[in-house]
């Protein structure tokens, strides 16, 4: 019989504090090491007891971490980071965004594993886990990520240009803007292919060249000029 899996979570950041929450619920053993918290000589005892370490810290810091401990290595290393190739830990990516507060264990739940496609199976690495999985080809981790990146984190700084400059220009409220804000989301997940509406949708040259125009000194305006561009690929 396989033995039961006990992860140790390095780092207690964001990512961390999510998976222990979920982890906890599933009643999945887990231990967490941080270096904020524990010294260095606390990582061979908790190492001893583990089969999996989880290397929920800042990507750049995930290789260097596993040279400077180097027992970890005698585990499953893992690490969450969708665009980092590391020479030690294979990479199963969240398909989700988290942030400080804590979500619901059904969001977790429904949370997608991006994995590479010559790496370990998923249920060899979290056979606890019924989370939806998918591999994708190695080499093109990083543009799967590029995807992740202007999709998620694009469209939020442009929805936070539009909150800031209502409250500060117009004042108008956040609440306002809401209702906007959740049929665009739900018209994408309804048909993604016809989300799309006003001037750009239409084509309207003469609209877009206005809208242009009234962002002369503002650093959106070369955004705009890229997405106008798109008109003509
Ligand atoms: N947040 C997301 O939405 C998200 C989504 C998918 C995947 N991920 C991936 O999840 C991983 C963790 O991201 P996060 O958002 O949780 O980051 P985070 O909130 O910034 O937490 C990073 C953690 O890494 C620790 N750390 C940084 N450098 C370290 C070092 N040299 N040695 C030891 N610990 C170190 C920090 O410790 P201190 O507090 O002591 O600085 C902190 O606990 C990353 O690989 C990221 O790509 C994140």
């Amino acid at each position: 019989m396989n033995k039961v899996p006990h992860y140790l979570l390095i780092g207690n950041g964001r990512v961390s504090k999510h998976f222990q929450h979920y982890f906890q619920h599933l009643g999945i053993l887990y231990s967490v090491w941080s270096r904020a918290d524990h010294n260095v000589q606390s990582m061979n005892e908790v190492v001893r007891n583990t089969s999996h370490v989880l290397l929920l810290i800042s990507d750049s810091a995930i290789d260097p971490f596993i040279e400077e401990y180097p027992i970890v290595q005698e585990k499953i290393m893992i690490h969450f980071s969708g665009s980092y190739q590391s020479k030690f830990a294979v990479s199963t990516h969240p398909l989700q965004t988290f942030n400080q507060g804590l979500y619901s264990i059904e969001e977790y739940k429904k949370v997608p594993f991006i994995l590479d496609e010559t790496g370990p199976e998923f249920d060899a690495l979290f056979p606890q886990l019924l989370n939806k999985h998918y591999t994708i080809p190695r080499e093109l981790r990083p543009y799967y990520h590029t995807l992740c990146v202007m999709a998620n984190n694009f469209s939020c700084l442009l929805w936070q240009k539009l909150f800031s400059e209502f409250e500060v220009k117009f004042k108008i409220p956040e609440e306002a803007i809401f209702q906007i804000l959740e049929k665009s989301f739900s018209n994408l997940q309804t048909n993604w292919r016809t989300a799309l509406t006003g001037p750009i949708a239409r084509k309207d040259r003469k609209a877009l060249i206005s809208n242009l125009k009234s962002l002369e000194n503002d650093p959106y305006q070369e955004i705009f000029k890229a997405f106008i561009g798109l008109l003509d690929t």
